[in-house]
């Protein structure tokens, strides 16, 4: 059973808090909360006053995935907007290693996201001290697109790195995720499934989150 972290990019933004509270009430694990700086990713989401309002009705872990150039400079200010877990770049950031020291320092897990053209092999010499992989599955910067194949065997191979290192870096998939592809995913070894899209445009996110966790 996979962790599920619906994607508050998603959401009704004219009705967030609703929305939040329907995550906090629903089966669903964490929040994961992108962020968007229109430079990384051509796309802008939302930057500190928005997180800040999530923070005060968010009772879940905030998973954070930073789209956003030299991530090294705002660490602190995400770990105030409420982050419980904060994902950089490999592409983002030069100093990768002092990035994820700074935010184990500062009491958050600390994750590594990679572009579906990053091979995870990259990660062999960091892999010990990062709690999380964000395997992207789409290209970053919009929700609602179609999931990449070879995204299967990444989370195998990165699997096998993981267990090689006797590392207890948990697998995250983001982008694309849906009730079609989720079982093969945590097959493959995903431990925490992002879902945008398919929570929130279905029926009943509710009951979607709950399939999902079923899974
Ligand atoms: C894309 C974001 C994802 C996005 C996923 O850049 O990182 O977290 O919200 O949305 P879906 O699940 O709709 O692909
Ligand atoms: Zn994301």
């Amino acid at each position: 059973m996979a962790y599920i972290a619906p994607s508050v990019l998603s959401a009704d933004f004219g009705n967030l808090e609703r929305d939040l509270e329907m995550i906090n009430s629903s089966q669903a694990d964490w929040f994961h909360i992108d962020v968007m700086d229109g430079m990384f990713v051509p796309n802008i989401s939302f930057g500190f006053p928005v997180l800040n309002a999530i923070n005060k009705v968010a009772k879940k872990t905030k998973d954070v995935h930073l789209m956003i150039e030299k991530p090294e400079r705002y660490l602190n200010d995400f770990k105030n907007a409420g982050a419980d877990i904060l994902s950089v770049h490999y592409e983002a950031s030069t100093h990768l290693h002092r990035t994820l020291e700074a935010i184990k320092n500062l009491d958050m897990k600390a994750g590594i996201a990679l572009n579906p053209h990053t091979s995870v092999d990259l990660l062999e010499d960091v892999l010990s001290i990062v709690d999380l992989v964000v395997i992207m599955s789409v290209n970053p910067g919009f929700g609602g697109q179609k999931f990449i194949e070879n995204t299967y065997d990444k989370i195998k191979k990165l699997k096998e790195l993981i267990l090689k290192k006797s590392a207890s870096t948990l697998i995250e998939i983001d982008g694309g995720v849906n009730l079609q592809n989720a079982s093969k995913l945590v097959e493959c070894g995903a431990d925490v499934l992002v879902a945008g899209n398919t929570v929130f445009s279905s029926e009943n996110p509710t009951e979607t989150i709950a399939q999902l966790k079923l899974i």
